[in-house]
């Protein structure tokens, strides 16, 4: 009874730090390996997941675990986790401070980039930085590399990605303003 009730409060996320804080803890530090030290990531094709908000993070795990998001490695990885130990995961990650990995860029690039984003605003911000709500990630500092890998990802009709309007909106872009928009955001300190 009392473990269904810890499980139940668990997947609610509304435990109590302590409680959690050691096991969560503890898988975290296989996260770390890859996704660096309070998930800011060294890149440059590993993402930074400190500081996303917390509905994004659950999400794409929650995708992974059931096949419903295209992944290489990742989806395997959390076929052994519970939705509790994600949640948990989720909740753990997005409490950390969001520490953008300022990537300098060519300025030609950096403005074009700006200029092909225009359309995206409305739901990452001007910068990447205001995501207009919990399940929109941030894009300021995080890893130009990665970002550049899930746009193609988002623009490849064979490739699982369920998020239809980021879908959409990816696709619109030109070939060349792929790069550019995520040198962009990555160039972005807030
Ligand atoms: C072996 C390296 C590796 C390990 C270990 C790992 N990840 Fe990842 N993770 C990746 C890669 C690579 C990506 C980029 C997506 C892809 O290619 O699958 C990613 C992407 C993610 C994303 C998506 C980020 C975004 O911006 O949308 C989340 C969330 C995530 N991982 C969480 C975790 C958590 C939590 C753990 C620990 C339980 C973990 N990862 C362990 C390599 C790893
Ligand atoms: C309707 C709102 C919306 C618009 C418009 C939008 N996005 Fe997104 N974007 C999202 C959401 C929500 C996600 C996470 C989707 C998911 O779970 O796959 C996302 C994910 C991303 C990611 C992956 C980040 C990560 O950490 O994995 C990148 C890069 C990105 N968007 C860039 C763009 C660019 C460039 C544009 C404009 C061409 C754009 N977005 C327009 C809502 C939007």
């Amino acid at each position: 009874m009392r473990s269904k009730l810890l499980f139940a409060l668990a997947a609610l996320g509304c435990l109590a730090q302590p409680a959690l804080a050691g096991p969560t803890e503890d898988l975290a530090r296989t996260c770390n390996a890859c996704h660096g030290v309070n998930g800011v990531s060294v890149g440059p094709s590993m993402p930074s997941i400190g500081g996303l908000p917390e509905a994004h993070l659950k999400n794409v795990m929650l995708q992974w675990k059931t096949d419903e998001r295209y992944s290489a490695t990742m989806g395997r990885h959390f076929k052994g986790y519970t939705e509790a130990e994600l949640s948990a995961l989720a909740t753990y990650y997005a409490k950390m401070p969001w520490v953008p990995v300022v990537q300098k860029a060519d300025d030609k690039v950096v403005a074009q980039g700006k200029g092909a984003t225009e359309r995206c605003e409305t739901c990452h911000g001007a910068t990447g930085g205001q995501p207009d709500d919990d399940e929109t990630p941030r894009l300021n500092g995080q890893w130009a590399k990665y970002m550049e890998m899930e746009l193609m990802k988002y623009r490849t009709e064979s490739v699982k990605m369920p998020h239809k309007k980021m879908r959409g909106n990816a696709k619109k872009l030109a070939d060349e303003d792929v790069p550019a928009s995520a040198q962009f955001y990555a160039a972005q300190p807030k």
